[in-house]
């Protein structure tokens, strides 16, 4: 349908990028990446009503976005043919528009084409010996320009490099340190650096991925109020690794629960450092209020309560409930790594996977019909029938109605 979309317009249509190489890679990739040589808007409408998709469209750039009924996501952009602005990048004037289009990409292995229209349907579009690199499992810029051009992608190539375990070609490399030592982003608001990040830890295991940060010498762009405190040293990997352990361990439940996982590597990231430090964090890379907020109060509030529960041996069950009740399910898989003690880890874990379903049987309506009156008295009386139930001191409505009369 999309080729036959792209052909009643008389325009070539491509599919590129990310989706290309994870199909190359054999690997599921649902986010589509369309080209088009034309109007792509255009384009992008005549799809949509054929296939009874939502659309999006920026004209300014070009492009468009389409939400099937599935959940699939299709991104339209339009190839176009402004040689002039890359200049001294591109002396070729005869590049094709897709050619060129590829050309301005990250990595070669990102920078394939797939062609759609009925008539070519699957060609592979290499110009550049990409399938190569792939095959060689090597990632490597297009031209000397790219991290110039947007030095996000140097989180990319780190990204890439960890996730699928390939290899930065030494070239590339170079290109990386000295974009790095050239001090190329100044600019911080780039709201691509903090996107790159939070993809980094949002991998399956981003800990290679943030050795290698270290090793490029981001951490004095990422977290230059860090210095003092962070070292990647071994107490360092410890929590990161920690981390992920208390992340495998809660998805392992299969709760249907979503977690940031970006957000409890940040924490143990910043865990041996001052609040402060994730505030500065924070508003350089203009992270949303609420987020920022929600992060500090997790972080302060985590540390605390692990450092508390760490100081008892025993400690009761709705003791453990008040404690970790406001933590996010982030906040408590980060107090999860910061654990030295293997009280504290399972206490969080008793909390996760039972304490924090128990309610009482009595409800507020129940007590009402006893003759209890609403007030502060109320709520303190429901909050002690919860700690009962809580340890175990009460198991059905009979009991905890005997609880009320004693
Ligand atoms: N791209 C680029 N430079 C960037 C970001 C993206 O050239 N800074 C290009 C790449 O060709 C990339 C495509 O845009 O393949 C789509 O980008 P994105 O969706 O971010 O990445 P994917 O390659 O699809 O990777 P992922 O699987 O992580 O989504």
């Amino acid at each position: 349908k999309i080729g036959l979309a792209a052909d009643e317009l008389q325009f070539n249509a491509f599919a590129v990028g990310g989706f290309v190489r994870d199909l190359l890679l054999k690997k599921n990739n649902l986010d589509l990446d369309i080209v088009i040589e034309g109007d792509g808007i255009q384009f992008a409408k005549n799809l949509a009503r054929k296939l009874q998709g939502r659309i999006k469209t920026h004209e300014r750039f070009g492009t468009a976005m389409i939400m099937l009924p599935d959940g699939t996501k299709i991104d339209v952009a339009t190839a176009r043919l402004e040689y002039y602005e890359y200049p001294a990048a591109l002396p070729t004037v005869e590049l094709s528009s897709i050619k060129l289009d590829l050309y301005r990409r990250d990595f070669t292995i990102n920078a394939m084409a797939i062609q759609l229209n009925p008539e070519h349907f699957g060609t592979l579009i290499d110009f550049f010996n990409c399938q190569n690199d792939l095959n060689q499992r090597s990632i490597k810029v297009l031209h000397n320009l790219s991290f110039v051009e947007d030095p996000s992608r140097i989180f990319r190539a780190i990204r890439f490099e960890a996730r699928m375990a390939f290899e930065i070609a030494p070239h590339t490399r170079r290109l990386m340190h000295n974009a790095v030592s050239m001090q190329l982003f100044g600019k911080t608001d780039d709201p691509r650096f903090f996107s790159e990040l939070k993809q980094i830890l949002s991998e399956e295991d981003p800990v290679p991925a943030i050795r290698r940060l270290a090793e490029f010498n981001l951490f004095p762009f990422l977290w230059p109020e860090l210095k003092p405190h962070l070292k990647v040293d071994r107490r360092f990997l410890h929590i990161l690794h920690q981390a992920q352990r208390a992340i495998s361990w809660f998805r392992l439940l299969y709760l249907d629960e979503p977690c940031h996982n970006w957000m409890v590597y940040l924490l143990a990231i910043m865990s041996r450092s001052p609040d402060e430090v994730l505030t500065a964090f924070c508003s350089r890379f203009q992270i949303p209020q609420k987020i920022a907020d929600r992060l500090i109060w997790q972080k302060t509030h985590a540390e605390k309560t692990a450092n508390l529960l760490s100081r008892r041996e025993i400690i009761a069950n709705s003791e453990i409930y008040w404690l970790l009740k406001e933590l996010s399910i982030e906040g408590l898989l980060y107090l999860m790594a910061l654990a030295r003690k293997n009280q504290v880890k399972k206490a969080a874990s008793n909390y996760v996977t039972a304490l924090r379903y128990i309610r009482t049987d009595l409800t507020g309506d129940d007590l009402m019909a006893l003759g209890y009156r609403p007030g502060p008295e109320f709520k303190m009386i429901l909050n002690d029938l919860l700690d009962a139930r809580l340890d175990d001191r009460v198991h059905n409505r009979e009991e905890e109605i005997a609880l009320l009369h004693r």
